[in-house]
Protein backbone atom coordinates (compact mmCIF):
# COMPACT_ATOMS: atom_id res chain seq x y z
CA UNK A 1 0.00 0.00 0.00
CA UNK A 2 2.80 2.28 1.01
CA UNK A 3 4.95 1.67 -2.20
CA UNK A 4 1.72 2.16 -3.91
CA UNK A 5 0.72 5.17 -2.58
CA UNK A 6 4.63 6.51 -3.41
CA UNK A 7 4.02 5.63 -7.14
CA UNK A 8 1.17 7.62 -7.37
CA UNK A 9 2.93 10.47 -5.69
CA UNK A 10 5.07 10.49 -7.89
CA UNK A 11 3.25 10.72 -10.57
CA UNK A 12 0.77 13.08 -9.43
CA UNK A 13 2.25 14.86 -6.79
CA UNK A 14 -0.17 17.73 -6.73
CA UNK A 15 -2.87 15.53 -6.34
CA UNK A 16 -1.44 13.40 -4.01
CA UNK A 17 -0.48 16.01 -2.16
CA UNK A 18 -3.99 17.55 -1.60
CA UNK A 19 -5.43 14.32 -0.74
CA UNK A 20 -2.68 14.54 1.89
CA UNK A 21 -4.07 17.73 3.51
CA UNK A 22 -7.63 16.46 2.64
CA UNK A 23 -6.86 13.22 5.41
CA UNK A 24 -5.04 16.08 7.78
CA UNK A 25 -8.08 18.18 7.71
CA UNK A 26 -10.39 15.65 8.86
CA UNK A 27 -8.40 14.89 11.23
CA UNK A 28 -7.78 18.27 13.01
CA UNK A 29 -11.62 19.30 11.89
CA UNK A 30 -14.04 16.31 12.45
CA UNK A 31 -16.77 19.03 11.24
CA UNK A 32 -15.31 19.53 7.62
CA UNK A 33 -15.25 15.58 6.75
CA UNK A 34 -18.19 16.18 4.79
CA UNK A 35 -16.81 18.80 2.36
CA UNK A 36 -13.35 17.10 2.61
CA UNK A 37 -14.88 13.66 1.65
CA UNK A 38 -17.10 14.70 -0.92
CA UNK A 39 -14.88 17.19 -2.61
CA UNK A 40 -11.58 15.68 -2.40
CA UNK A 41 -11.11 11.92 -0.77
CA UNK A 42 -13.89 10.61 -2.51
CA UNK A 43 -12.06 10.73 -5.92
CA UNK A 44 -9.65 9.27 -7.65
CA UNK A 45 -8.23 12.16 -9.55
CA UNK A 46 -8.28 16.18 -9.36
CA UNK A 47 -10.38 16.48 -12.19
CA UNK A 48 -13.14 14.10 -10.98
CA UNK A 49 -12.74 16.24 -7.81
CA UNK A 50 -12.63 19.68 -9.90
CA UNK A 51 -15.39 18.29 -12.00
CA UNK A 52 -17.97 17.58 -8.78
CA UNK A 53 -16.92 20.97 -7.24
CA UNK A 54 -17.26 23.19 -10.43
CA UNK A 55 -20.75 21.30 -10.06
CA UNK A 56 -21.86 22.45 -6.82
CA UNK A 57 -20.86 25.74 -7.59
CA UNK A 58 -22.26 26.03 -10.75
CA UNK A 59 -25.85 24.25 -10.59
CA UNK A 60 -28.49 26.27 -10.45
CA UNK A 61 -32.53 25.26 -10.74
CA UNK A 62 -31.65 25.56 -14.29
CA UNK A 63 -28.91 23.09 -14.69
CA UNK A 64 -28.42 20.28 -12.14
CA UNK A 65 -25.58 19.43 -10.52
CA UNK A 66 -25.65 16.14 -11.96
CA UNK A 67 -25.54 17.48 -15.23
CA UNK A 68 -22.83 20.31 -14.33
CA UNK A 69 -20.28 17.46 -13.47
CA UNK A 70 -20.82 15.23 -16.23
CA UNK A 71 -20.24 18.30 -18.39
CA UNK A 72 -17.32 19.35 -16.95
CA UNK A 73 -16.47 15.21 -16.49
CA UNK A 74 -16.29 14.50 -20.11
CA UNK A 75 -14.13 18.36 -20.88
CA UNK A 76 -11.65 16.88 -18.41
CA UNK A 77 -11.75 13.17 -19.87
CA UNK A 78 -11.39 15.14 -23.82
CA UNK A 79 -8.58 17.60 -23.34
CA UNK A 80 -6.34 16.24 -20.37
CA UNK A 81 -4.79 20.16 -21.46
CA UNK A 82 -7.52 21.58 -18.82
CA UNK A 83 -6.48 19.32 -16.19
CA UNK A 84 -2.64 20.24 -16.44
CA UNK A 85 -3.27 24.05 -16.31
CA UNK A 86 -5.13 23.26 -12.98
CA UNK A 87 -2.07 22.05 -11.37
CA UNK A 88 -0.32 24.58 -12.37
CA UNK A 89 -2.61 27.40 -11.24
CA UNK A 90 -2.80 25.49 -7.89
CA UNK A 91 0.92 25.40 -7.93
CA UNK A 92 0.91 29.57 -8.79
CA UNK A 93 -1.50 30.08 -6.49
CA UNK A 94 0.49 28.40 -3.46
CA UNK A 95 3.45 29.83 -4.86
CA UNK A 96 2.63 33.55 -4.92
CA UNK A 97 -0.60 34.00 -2.67
CA UNK A 98 1.10 34.95 0.77
CA UNK A 99 -2.69 33.46 2.16
CA UNK A 100 -2.13 29.70 0.33
CA UNK A 101 -0.54 27.29 2.82
CA UNK A 102 -1.43 24.13 1.16
CA UNK A 103 -2.80 23.15 -2.13
CA UNK A 104 -6.17 22.19 -1.14
CA UNK A 105 -7.23 25.82 -0.21
CA UNK A 106 -7.85 26.59 -4.12
CA UNK A 107 -9.49 23.88 -4.34
CA UNK A 108 -11.92 24.20 -1.87
CA UNK A 109 -11.87 27.90 -0.53
CA UNK A 110 -10.37 30.21 -3.31
CA UNK A 111 -13.11 31.42 -5.43
CA UNK A 112 -10.60 32.96 -8.26
CA UNK A 113 -9.16 29.50 -8.63
CA UNK A 114 -12.57 28.12 -8.74
CA UNK A 115 -13.49 30.69 -11.51
CA UNK A 116 -10.76 30.07 -13.52
CA UNK A 117 -11.44 26.49 -13.53
CA UNK A 118 -15.10 27.24 -14.75
CA UNK A 119 -14.09 29.39 -17.41
CA UNK A 120 -11.52 26.58 -18.51
CA UNK A 121 -14.38 24.06 -19.07
CA UNK A 122 -16.30 26.94 -20.95
CA UNK A 123 -13.08 27.48 -23.49
CA UNK A 124 -13.51 24.10 -23.81
CA UNK A 125 -16.81 23.89 -25.01
CA UNK A 126 -16.44 26.83 -26.76
CA UNK A 127 -14.00 25.27 -28.84
CA UNK A 128 -16.43 22.63 -29.29
CA UNK A 129 -18.93 25.05 -30.81
CA UNK A 130 -21.12 24.46 -28.27
CA UNK A 131 -21.57 28.22 -27.74
CA UNK A 132 -24.93 27.75 -25.40
CA UNK A 133 -23.47 25.54 -22.75
CA UNK A 134 -20.27 28.06 -22.65
CA UNK A 135 -22.53 31.07 -22.17
CA UNK A 136 -24.23 29.33 -19.53
CA UNK A 137 -20.96 28.32 -17.78
CA UNK A 138 -19.87 32.31 -18.12
CA UNK A 139 -23.12 33.18 -16.44
CA UNK A 140 -23.08 31.10 -13.62
CA UNK A 141 -19.31 31.66 -13.01
CA UNK A 142 -20.29 35.52 -12.66
CA UNK A 143 -23.02 35.17 -10.83
CA UNK A 144 -21.42 32.85 -8.40
CA UNK A 145 -17.91 34.74 -8.32
CA UNK A 146 -18.34 37.86 -9.42
CA UNK A 147 -15.87 36.37 -12.21
CA UNK A 148 -16.98 37.17 -15.69
CA UNK A 149 -14.60 35.84 -18.44
CA UNK A 150 -15.66 35.25 -22.04
CA UNK A 151 -15.19 31.88 -22.85
CA UNK A 152 -13.50 32.51 -26.00
CA UNK A 153 -11.14 34.80 -24.07
CA UNK A 154 -7.57 32.85 -24.73
CA UNK A 155 -5.69 32.42 -21.06
CA UNK A 156 -2.53 30.55 -19.92
CA UNK A 157 -1.40 27.82 -17.40
CA UNK A 158 -0.45 29.16 -13.67
CA UNK A 159 -2.63 32.26 -13.31
CA UNK A 160 -3.65 33.46 -10.08
CA UNK A 161 -6.73 35.82 -9.62
CA UNK A 162 -6.47 36.80 -5.84
CA UNK A 163 -9.52 37.95 -4.07
CA UNK A 164 -11.38 37.82 -7.31
CA UNK A 165 -14.63 40.02 -7.00
CA UNK A 166 -15.43 42.07 -10.31
CA UNK A 167 -13.25 40.46 -12.59
CA UNK A 168 -14.16 41.23 -16.32
CA UNK A 169 -11.96 39.77 -19.39
CA UNK A 170 -13.86 40.17 -22.40
CA UNK A 171 -13.86 38.19 -25.93
CA UNK A 172 -10.48 38.64 -27.49
CA UNK A 173 -8.39 38.95 -24.63
CA UNK A 174 -5.03 37.13 -24.53
CA UNK A 175 -3.68 36.70 -21.28
CA UNK A 176 -0.22 34.34 -21.07
CA UNK A 177 1.00 32.41 -18.67
CA UNK A 178 2.20 33.20 -15.36
CA UNK A 179 -0.05 36.13 -14.71
CA UNK A 180 -1.15 37.40 -11.74
CA UNK A 181 -4.36 40.08 -11.10
CA UNK A 182 -5.72 40.82 -8.00
CA UNK A 183 -9.74 41.99 -7.60
CA UNK A 184 -11.85 44.39 -9.83
CA UNK A 185 -9.26 43.96 -13.28
CA UNK A 186 -11.31 44.54 -16.33
CA UNK A 187 -9.38 43.43 -19.76
CA UNK A 188 -12.12 45.19 -21.84
CA UNK A 189 -12.60 46.94 -24.95
CA UNK A 190 -12.55 50.99 -24.94
CA UNK A 191 -16.28 50.52 -26.84
CA UNK A 192 -13.99 52.65 -30.18
CA UNK A 193 -13.17 49.19 -31.47
CA UNK A 194 -14.80 46.25 -33.17
CA UNK A 195 -14.12 42.67 -33.29
CA UNK A 196 -10.22 41.89 -32.61
CA UNK A 197 -10.79 44.66 -29.57
CA UNK A 198 -9.28 43.54 -26.13
CA UNK A 199 -5.85 43.62 -24.63
CA UNK A 200 -3.18 40.74 -25.30
CA UNK A 201 -1.34 40.52 -21.56
CA UNK A 202 2.20 38.35 -22.41
CA UNK A 203 3.82 35.72 -19.98
CA UNK A 204 4.45 37.24 -16.31
CA UNK A 205 2.45 40.21 -16.03
CA UNK A 206 0.96 41.25 -12.51
CA UNK A 207 -1.87 43.77 -13.17
CA UNK A 208 -2.70 45.60 -9.62
CA UNK A 209 -6.49 45.62 -8.03
CA UNK A 210 -8.86 47.73 -9.84
CA UNK A 211 -6.84 48.13 -12.60
CA UNK A 212 -8.80 48.40 -16.20
CA UNK A 213 -6.53 47.50 -18.60
CA UNK A 214 -8.42 48.72 -22.13
CA UNK A 215 -8.38 48.08 -26.15
CA UNK A 216 -6.47 46.06 -28.29
CA UNK A 217 -3.06 47.03 -26.76
CA UNK A 218 -0.10 45.08 -25.52
CA UNK A 219 0.99 44.27 -22.25
CA UNK A 220 4.74 43.35 -22.56
CA UNK A 221 6.05 40.12 -20.59
CA UNK A 222 6.75 40.76 -16.88
CA UNK A 223 5.78 44.00 -16.98
CA UNK A 224 3.37 45.51 -13.95
CA UNK A 225 0.32 47.49 -13.52
CA UNK A 226 -0.35 49.57 -10.95
CA UNK A 227 -3.39 49.38 -8.39
CA UNK A 228 -6.25 51.83 -10.18
CA UNK A 229 -4.45 52.10 -13.36
CA UNK A 230 -6.13 52.87 -16.29
CA UNK A 231 -3.83 51.39 -19.26
CA UNK A 232 -4.83 53.26 -22.72
CA UNK A 233 -1.56 52.12 -24.82
CA UNK A 234 1.26 49.26 -25.08
CA UNK A 235 3.42 48.18 -22.14
CA UNK A 236 6.92 47.49 -23.19
CA UNK A 237 8.10 44.23 -21.30
CA UNK A 238 9.53 44.83 -17.79
CA UNK A 239 8.22 48.08 -17.14
CA UNK A 240 6.06 49.21 -14.04
CA UNK A 241 3.43 51.57 -15.23
CA UNK A 242 0.57 53.52 -12.67
CA UNK A 243 -2.10 56.41 -12.99
CA UNK A 244 -4.78 57.43 -15.32
CA UNK A 245 -3.99 57.17 -18.24
CA UNK A 246 -1.11 54.73 -17.20
CA UNK A 247 2.54 56.13 -17.68
CA UNK A 248 5.78 54.23 -17.26
CA UNK A 249 7.24 55.11 -13.67
CA UNK A 250 9.88 52.27 -13.26
CA UNK A 251 11.25 49.30 -14.44
CA UNK A 252 9.30 46.02 -12.87
CA UNK A 253 12.32 45.72 -10.68
CA UNK A 254 12.67 41.38 -11.15
CA UNK A 255 12.00 38.96 -14.38
CA UNK A 256 8.79 37.51 -12.95
CA UNK A 257 7.06 40.43 -11.40
CA UNK A 258 3.37 37.96 -11.11
CA UNK A 259 5.15 35.11 -9.85
CA UNK A 260 6.93 36.95 -6.48
CA UNK A 261 3.68 39.19 -6.59
CA UNK A 262 6.07 41.90 -6.38
CA UNK A 263 4.01 44.79 -5.05
CA UNK A 264 6.82 46.87 -3.28
CA UNK A 265 8.23 50.28 -4.37
CA UNK A 266 11.51 49.13 -6.55
CA UNK A 267 14.15 51.59 -7.15
CA UNK A 268 13.35 54.04 -9.83
CA UNK A 269 15.30 54.64 -13.09
C1 LIG B 1 2.98 49.62 -9.04
C2 LIG B 1 3.49 48.95 -7.81
C3 LIG B 1 3.73 47.48 -8.16
C4 LIG B 1 4.75 49.60 -7.32
O1 LIG B 1 5.71 49.70 -8.37
P1 LIG B 1 7.06 50.55 -8.23
O2 LIG B 1 7.85 50.41 -9.47
O3 LIG B 1 7.70 50.11 -6.97
O4 LIG B 1 6.56 52.03 -8.19
P2 LIG B 1 6.71 53.12 -7.05
O5 LIG B 1 5.87 52.76 -5.92
O6 LIG B 1 8.16 53.41 -6.82
O7 LIG B 1 6.05 54.38 -7.69
C5 LIG B 1 6.58 55.05 -8.81
C6 LIG B 1 5.66 56.21 -9.05
O8 LIG B 1 4.36 55.69 -9.41
C7 LIG B 1 3.40 56.13 -8.46
N1 LIG B 1 2.47 55.04 -8.20
C8 LIG B 1 2.73 53.82 -7.67
N2 LIG B 1 1.61 53.10 -7.60
C9 LIG B 1 0.64 53.88 -8.08
C10 LIG B 1 -0.74 53.70 -8.28
N3 LIG B 1 -1.34 52.55 -7.96
N4 LIG B 1 -1.45 54.69 -8.86
C11 LIG B 1 -0.85 55.87 -9.19
N5 LIG B 1 0.46 56.10 -9.04
C12 LIG B 1 1.17 55.11 -8.48
C13 LIG B 1 4.18 56.52 -7.21
O9 LIG B 1 3.50 57.50 -6.46
C14 LIG B 1 5.45 57.06 -7.79
O10 LIG B 1 5.24 58.38 -8.24
P3 LIG B 1 6.39 59.50 -8.04
O11 LIG B 1 7.57 58.98 -8.82
O12 LIG B 1 5.79 60.72 -8.62
O13 LIG B 1 6.64 59.55 -6.58
C15 LIG B 1 2.45 49.05 -6.64
O14 LIG B 1 2.26 50.44 -6.37
C16 LIG B 1 1.09 48.43 -6.98
O15 LIG B 1 0.18 49.10 -7.46
N6 LIG B 1 0.94 47.07 -6.71
C17 LIG B 1 -0.30 46.37 -6.83
C18 LIG B 1 -0.78 46.11 -5.44
C19 LIG B 1 -2.22 45.60 -5.29
O16 LIG B 1 -2.97 45.50 -6.23
N7 LIG B 1 -2.56 45.28 -4.05
C20 LIG B 1 -3.87 44.79 -3.71
C21 LIG B 1 -3.68 43.82 -2.58
S1 LIG B 1 -5.25 43.22 -2.05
Amino acid sequence: MGEIRKKLAELDPVWSCIREEGLRTVEAEPLMGGLVHASVLHHETLESALAFRIAQKLASGEMSEQLVREIADAAYRDDPELGKAARADIVAVHERDPACHRLIQPLLFFKGFQAVQAYRVANYLWRCKRWDLAFFFQMRASERFGVDIHPAARIGKGIMIDHAHSIVIGETAVVGDDVSMLHSVTLGGTGKENDDRHPKIADGVLIGAGAKVLGNIRVGHCSRIAAGSVVLKDVPACKTVAGVPARIVGEAGCDHPSMEMDQLLADQV
